[in-house]
């Protein structure tokens, strides 16, 4: 089984702290639309015959893709891969996109899954992060979604953001779990390069709070979800059983994906490859039959660091068997070796042959993969 990723590059504006590819105009929609049904026909045979699992269309802003543009996309893939019954088609999706008539055609085309950004119920976060949606407007896209049958929904949250305290973030926290939703990805706000937010920071004028508060934020989100029933099983992802994501959760565990779009990345077990991060320059390779993309094939060291850095960040943790048996003798010794202080520290658990971060662990999560890695 393998998964389909597809980078959707349009974007109304961009917000504050974003640095994922997009583009402001959406004049080339169109011929992006034929470009990638084009990759898709030119990957084929990438993934070797494996059944596709998976379909995500990420972004950038999928939902900025009308229900027949997503069709033909979808119907594309079903002509040149096996597209398994038992399938989780994901749309990421902004709450302004969603109105009922364009969630129930979604649903019509096969999309069972939304992962619906709402980041803040917040009006003055949203704001200041310049999202184009209001707190109420995505509390009423979660209900629309419901009403049309959408049973498997997630929500992305920030925290750590400028001017959040406790008491705001719970109230978020608080406001997610009332909406009776399956999953939730909530994740650290990390300042990138190139982006509004690290404009604002270099001036001095983002008031982001200090680190104790943040772990604080990411605490209380592990308790309250918790109680609610949600299982914590990647740092940033909670999800009521059943309802794990599937695509995000093949690639922790390393299963091979095909990533179409610019700037999207695919694997498959040997080498990696990422398309290029330019609209215009995909879409000259593309209609020249080529596909514009770098790849890079991974050496022992590197995958064996790929392995340690996903699969310890989730509630299965490492394997050593698995080390042993597809890296070597040597690597399980490292692992055990390198794991011994954080095992006496209660940091780390071993319950088999799986090495899993503690509760207190989570925390210092960075910190942990970062000693383990190899050079
Ligand atoms: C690439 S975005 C696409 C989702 C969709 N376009 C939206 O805006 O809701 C996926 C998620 O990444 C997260 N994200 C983006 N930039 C981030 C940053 N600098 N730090 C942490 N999370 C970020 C946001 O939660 C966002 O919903
Ligand atoms: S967060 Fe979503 S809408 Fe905002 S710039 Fe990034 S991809 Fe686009």
């Amino acid at each position: 089984m393998a998964g389909i990723y597809l980078h959707i590059p349009f974007c109304k504006g961009k917000c504050a702290y974003c640095d994922f590819y997009s583009v402001g105009n959406i004049k080339l929609k169109e011929v992006f639309i034929e470009a990638i049904c084009k990759e898709i026909e030119l990957q084929k045979d990438y993934l070797k015959g494996e059944s596709i699992q998976t379909i995500y269309f990420g972004g950038g802003t999928p939902s900025l893709l009308s229900p027949q543009e997503l069709e033909k996309i979808i119907e594309q893939i079903r002509s040149y891969f096996d597209v398994g019954k038992r399938n989780e088609i994901t749309l990421e999706a902004n709450p302004d996109d969603l109105t009922k008539e364009y969630l129930k055609a979604i649903k019509k085309i096969g999309i069972n899954r939304l992962s619906v950004g709402i980041q803040s119920f917040n009006n003055d976060d949203l704001r200041r992060m310049k999202r184009k949606h209001s707190a109420d407007q995505a509390i009423r896209t979660v209900r629309y979604a419901q009403e049309q049958g959408f049973k498997n929904i997630s929500i992305d949250l920030l925290y750590g953001l400028p001017d959040l305290n406790l008491q705001q973030w719970e109230k978020n926290i608080e406001q997610a779990l009332n909406l009776n939703i399956q999953h939730i990805s909530a994740y650290h706000l990390t300042i990138e390069p190139k982006t509004l937010f690290y404009k604002y920071y270099q001036n001095g004028n983002l008031n982001l709070p200090p680190e104790d508060e943040s772990l604080d934020q990411f605490g209380k989100l592990i308790e309250k979800t918790e109680q609610k029933g949600f299982l914590h099983y990647e740092i940033s992802n909670f999800a009521k059983d059943g309802f794990l994501s599937l695509h995000n959760t093949n690639y922790w565990r390393g299963i091979k994906y095909l990533g179409l779009g610019p700037s999207a990345h695919s694997y498959n077990l040997t080498s990696r490859h990422w398309n290029i991060q330019n609209l215009r320059g995909y879409l000259d390779e593309i209609f020249k039959g080529k596909i514009p993309c770098e790849e890079e094939n991974l050496s022992k060291n590197e995958k064996f660091n790929d392995y340690l850095i996903t699969s310890l960040r989730t509630m299965w943790g490492l394997n050593t068997e698995k080390i042993e048996h597809e890296f070597g003798i040597d690597f399980k010794k490292h692992i055990e070796k390198k794991s011994s202080r954080f095992l006496k520290e209660n940091f780390l658990i071993k319950s088999g042959n799986n090495f899993k971060l503690t509760k207190k662990g989570i925390f210092i999560s960075d910190h942990i993969i970062l000693s383990f890695l190899k050079d």
